[in-house]
């Protein structure tokens, strides 16, 4: 079982429940009559995404743009790729952008300057877990659900090599998971 794997828990399933509500509700305060679009970055953003629009009480809509940066390690190779596109016009829109972490920066500040030159009404940035320790690129987020430690954690959307997307909770790998 994959639990097995986990030595620490850093957010429980409620603690992110929790957070996921009250990012939620500021959302609806900030963005209603606006209509926003929200973009969750596949895959990672996915669990999250899914949350927190049904913490959202105004109208709004989603897409999705899936980018790689990462293969399978655990640290930025620094190039990012766009394998799937936004299948909206996002000219006019206030953009959301959804991220399950921002660590080095380098995704979301390329994918906030390419949805600018789309002309949108607005960007901001919303991210479950901010890694401010490891920040390359000049980028802020609006909405934080969490701030993160120095170290690579899975769970909730967030993986391994693919794996642990699964866990409900956010938390730390054995060291020999890594290795
Ligand atoms: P950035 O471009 O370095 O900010 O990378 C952001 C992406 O890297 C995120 O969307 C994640 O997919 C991945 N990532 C960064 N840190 C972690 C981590 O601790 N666990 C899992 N994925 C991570
Ligand atoms: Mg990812």
């Amino acid at each position: 079982m994959i639990e097995a794997d986990i030595e620490r828990v850093f957010f429980s399933a409620d603690e992110i429940a929790a957070r996921v509500r009250e990012l939620g509700a500021q959302i609806t305060a900030d963005y209603d009559g606006k209509n926003p679009l929200f973009v969750g970055v596949l895959k990672g953003s996915f669990v999250f995404m899914a949350d927190l629009m049904r913490a959202v009480g105004t109208y709004c809509d989603i897409d999705f743009m899936a980018v790689s940066s990462y293969g399978s390690g655990t640290t930025t190779t620094g190039a990012v790729k766009i394998n799937k596109d936004l299948s909206y016009d996002v000219e006019g829109r206030n953009i959301i952008l959804i991220e399950d972490i921002l660590d080095s920066g380098v995704t979301l500040s390329y994918l906030k300057k390419y949805i600018e030159a789309r002309k949108p009404a607005s960007v901001s940035i919303c991210t479950l877990l901010d890694k401010p320790a490891r920040r390359r690129a000049d980028i802020t987020p609006d909405y934080v659900g969490f701030q993160c430690p120095d170290a690579f954690i899975v769970g909730y959307g967030l993986d391994y090599a693919e794996r642990y997307r699964n866990l409900p909770y956010i938390g730390v790998l054995r060291p020999e998971i890594y290795a």
